[in-house]
């Protein structure tokens, strides 16, 4: 066959995923109409935003010929078999949360690209049930906590979890209440003793790799391990006119030093380190700051990274504490280790890749999470990146075009294939 060919038949191939990518990156711009904020996209776990969102996408779900449901963490399925199927499962799945002032794309369109494939010509005759899953929480926006959606999926819920408060004091307990949800029921949402026989999820990716290279879709190779923690600073509110300097307890004066040193040991250990949050009390501009609030959020392709430069820091706090007259603690958030893609997962999104993109995938480490990351403790993983212009995301003007997000579903369609 020649080369012009090769790019015909590949160009017959793409077309399903062009028609049916352009109704996925429409199907974003609906969800993006459910928010908190209107003017933005804000939609967190166990709200009402995510109840119109899980309603819709049950509805799109249902339209494209898939049995659905809600399971007892509230994520929503779409599957080619019924609920209790005892036939293989194999899982697509990415999440319908986002983060505060969100951009329409990270999660939701794997979730919607998810319901191509399995709602697809091409899903008919597989020797397992494909399922789609729309996890209600992978951000942790709400409760701090990540991926507590796909982890009940994946059996690895904690009971210590449900004391976590919003930032309203509505404990996740009572926040499963009001969404109709029974707790004690969450072990049935579990999927670890059933016979799941994968995982793959399409996502944008949130950096600029894929859109310098102008390549369209890539191969995910592993995901950062991870870990999060609230650090609370107590010093002592004074006038801020009339004390002394020898005599202040600053604990904003406390934090700023451990901020900047999550960023120096960060860079020198190849650790990703943000500060992303903080609240300073009383928050007066005639107060010295009594309180001081903040987050550490921290990633890395190997676990002994991360744990590394946590000791150095837990060290650096205790010893600028004293320093200052300050008390200091350190809770953890989120725990996630590394994460590294199956090679049978990576070879099927490789061969599906290469039926709709001319260029040879990249290879590409994920320094964001993603509801695999929980999915791993139940079954292998393999993920696919979709180009997204300048790599911009968690904002606004995040972005994956309507032809790459057809790419990604082909690819995928086709990867779910070669594995059938
Ligand atoms: C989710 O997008 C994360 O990486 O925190
Ligand atoms: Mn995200
Ligand atoms: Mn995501």
């Amino acid at each position: 066959m020649t080369t012009s060919q090769q790019q015909g038949e590949r160009r017959n191939r793409r077309e399903p995923g062009e028609r049916r990518g352009r109704r996925a990156w429409d199907r974003c711009a609906r969800l993006a109409g459910l928010t908190a904020v209107p003017g933005q996209i804000d939609r967190f776990y166990l709200t009402p935003e995510h109840r119109a969102a899980n309603d819709l996408t049950a509805r799109w779900m249902k339209e494209s010929g898939l049995h659905t449901w809600l399971d007892e963490a509230g994520n929503v399925h779409g599957s080619t078999g019924q609920r209790d199927s005892r036939r293989p499962r194999l899982l697509i799945g990415s999440h319908l949360d986002t983060v505060p002032d969100a951009g329409r794309f990270d999660g939701i369109a794997g979730v919607m690209a998810g319901i191509e494939v399995a709602g697809g010509e091409w899903a008919a005759n597989f020797p397992f049930d494909v399922e789609v899953i729309g996890f209600g929480d992978e951000e942790g926006t709400r409760f701090g906590t990540a991926l507590l959606g796909s982890r009940a999926v994946a059996g690895t819920w904690d009971d210590r979890w449900w004391g976590l408060e919003d930032e309203n004091g509505i404990s996740l307990d009572r926040a499963f209440a009001e969404f109709g949800l029974d707790p004690e029921r969450v072990g049935d949402a579990s999927y670890a003793a059933k016979n799941v026989v994968g995982y793959l999820e399409v996502h944008i990716e949130q950096g600029p790799s894929l859109d310098r290279a102008r390549i369209p879709l890539g191969v995910v190779s592993s995901i950062a391990s991870a870990r999060r923690f609230e650090i609370e600073i107590i010093g002592e509110p004074r006038h801020s006119g009339g004390t002394p300097f020898d005599e202040r307890h600053d604990a904003l004066l406390g934090a700023a030093e451990a901020v900047l040193a999550v960023e120096r040991f960060s860079i020198e250990h190849s650790v990703i380190g943000t500060v992303g949050r903080m609240e300073v009390e009383p928050g007066a501009v005639n107060v010295i700051p009594g309180r001081a609030v903040f987050s550490v959020d921290l990633r890395a392709h190997h676990d002994h990274q991360r744990d590394d430069i946590i000791e150095q820091f837990r060290e650096l706090v205790t010893e600028v504490a004293d320093r200052r007259g300050l008390r200091a603690t350190m809770k953890q958030l989120h725990e996630a280790p590394a994460v590294y893609c199956a090679d049978r997962l990576k070879e099927a999104v490789r061969a599906g890749i290469a039926d709709v993109q001319d260029e040879t995938p990249p290879e590409l480490f994920s320094p964001a999470g993603h509801d695999a990351m929980a999915i791993d403790a139940i079954t292998e993983v393999g993920m696919i990146f979709m180009r997204n212009p300048d790599g911009i995301s968690h904002h606004p003007a995040e972005y994956v075009s309507p032809d790459d997000l057809g790419a990604g579903i082909a690819a995928l369609a086709h990867a779910v294939q070669s594995l059938a």
